[in-house]
């Protein structure tokens, strides 16, 4: 991986406004090899919407226990998917999209938001990945 959890928290600041470290964040989550989309979703309610990201377009608004993401938002829990097309009720935002890790940001126990990260290779994601990712969502806690 070419990028650690210390330079993620070097950006993260939880003065400036969340919508600016997100970005900044998605930008070097998406520094990690073999990547086809890297962001944020955000919790409205019993949805996600659509938050900072780099990738192609995707789709705006997700049901809670809907796709990975929603699914991710329900359970609490981070989400490994080494072939989304064999994940039933998998999104489909990009067709290029082979596997996926969801990792939820959790504030007093309630989830403000999911890290989304889509790889075009299949199986992509493991324990070293969850690790990571995980390190970022709790480094995020404090922006929320
Ligand atoms: N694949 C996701 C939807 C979001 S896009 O991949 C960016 C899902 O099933 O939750």
């Amino acid at each position: 991986m070419e990028i650690n959890i210390e330079q993620v928290k070097s950006i993260i600041d939880p003065s400036l406004p969340l919508v600016s470290v997100l970005s900044n964040v998605s930008s070097l989550l998406n520094k990690m090899e073999g990547l086809n989309w890297a962001g944020f979703y955000l919790v409205k309610g019993d949805e996600l919407y659509l938050g900072p990201f780099q990738g192609e377009l995707a789709c705006t608004i997700i049901k809670k226990g809907h796709g990975v993401c929603g699914t991710a938002f329900e359970r609490k829990e981070t989400i490994i998917v080494p072939n989304v097309l064999e994940f039933k009720g998998h999104i489909a935002c990009s067709s290029a999209s082979r596997s996926e890790i969801v990792v939820p940001i959790i504030v007093n126990d309630n989830v403000v938001g999911v890290i989304d990260i889509d790889s075009p290779i299949y199986d992509r994601f493991h324990d070293e990945e969850k690790a990571f990712v995980e390190q970022v969502a709790k480094a995020l806690e404090a922006c929320f």
